[in-house]
């Protein structure tokens, strides 16, 4: 780059320099080419120090004039050069960050999304069935007296079910013995108690039983009690109710089997039974070859449970008992029911 003046006069000369360098300033793109304009127009060979030194040949009323005009271009040149200096160093150092930029993120990590648990998700089907189906829904303590517990079901003092083997007593300093229920049937009692009939009621709820902990059993468990009081119930009513139950629960061609059994609480008494909804009856892994499938205990309430509520023991009933674990893992294939309880995340994320 050569500065070239051709203007006349020192004045000229002084504005074709200024235009010059903005012109060179314009175009440079880089912070060593505005150095190069720099040097070779403030230099000490440059053009502004040769009008510099012409002013000692100027009259002196001149040479003040075109010396002002020198010192107002020198001051703007170097404020513009100062001012593309710092443009250019500001973007030249975000291009090098840019360039030089190093990708220090992972992966992101996404929180595992939580869900309900296989049980949880079986037990509020069921319910949700049943309330389909016009019941009503209600929970009991899990620490119980031994007497709705027992003695209002009709359980005599020296059923097997009371003693020490079986049931869970619980030292509460009362005279009156607790236990942890071993059963949800104490809300029969306890809802009836509340008021007269019409009551249509599922109690899901904790139970626990002195069991010998295995595949097929555990200390603590679930069961969802279901019950029906009202004028003219009868046990085509119960089979009605199990059979849609079964059906929406386990699959729409289902046969539902009663067999007779007893329960202090219901007389008659029934195990009620599915065709395996695996093999459809004719016999597999499922339900052992059998073609049904346990589900639950049921009948007709009693007469001596309506006398202890204080009903008229004419009084027309049915209730069924079932046990969630059992249901989950036919449900879910799980061939052992600590699975359920053991929280390791490959089982849970499989069902
Ligand atoms: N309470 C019974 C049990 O724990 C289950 C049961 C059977 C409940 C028959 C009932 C019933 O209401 O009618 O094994």
């Amino acid at each position: 780059m050569s500065p070239e003046t051709t203007a006349v006069g020192p004045i000229g000369e002084l504005e074709a320099i200024e235009k010059q360098v903005l012109e060179a300033l314009g175009t440079a793109d880089s912070t060593g080419q505005v150095q190069e304009v720099q040097i070779s127009y403030l230099g000490r060979k440059g053009p502004l120090a040769r009008v510099g030194k012409s002013l000692g040949g100027l009259p002196v009323e001149e040479r003040r004039t075109v010396g002002q005009v020198a010192n107002r271009v020198r001051g703007l040149i170097e404020a513009a050069i100062a001012d593309k200096l710092a443009a250019l160093e500001s973007s030249e150092r975000e291009g090098r960050l840019e360039a030089e930029r190093l990708d220090i993120t992972l992966p992101g990590r996404m929180p595992p999304a939580g869900r309900l648990h296989p049980l949880t998700e079986v037990l509020e089907e069921i319910v949700d069935i049943f309330v389909g189906l016009g019941f009503q829904v209600a929970e009991g303590p899990l620490v119980e007296t031994d007497y709705y517990s027992f003695q209002a079901l009709n359980i005599p003092q020296d059923h097997a079910a009371r003693s020490m083997q079986d049931t869970f007593y619980v030292d509460t300093g009362a005279p009156e013995p607790f236990v942890l229920r071993p059963h949800t049937s104490p809300m029969q009692a306890r809802v009836m108690e509340s008021g007269p009939p019409p009551h249509y009621m599922v109690v899901p709820g904790v139970v626990a039983r002195r069991d010998e902990v295995d595949a097929n059993h555990l200390a603590q468990f679930m069961q969802l009690e279901g019950f029906a009081v009202d004028t003219g119930i009868s046990f085509s009513d119960l089979k009605g109710v199990l059979e849609a139950f079964a059906r929406q629960m386990f699959g729409d061609h289902l046969k539902v089997r009663m067999h007779p059994s007893y329960f202090p609480f219901t007389e008659p008494s029934a195990e009620v039974y599915v065709s395996c909804f695996a093999c459809d009856g004719s016999g597999c892994a499922t339900c052992r070859g059998e073609g049904w499938i346990e589900i639950l205990g049921a009948g007709m309430i009693h007469p001596n449970v309506f006398r202890s509520v204080g009903y008229d023991p004419s009084t027309t009933g049915f209730a069924f008992g079932m046990g969630i674990e059992r249901i989950a893992k036919f449900k879910y294939s799980v061939t052992d029911l600590r699975s359920f309880y053991e929280n390791d995340l490959r089982f849970l994320e499989s069902r």
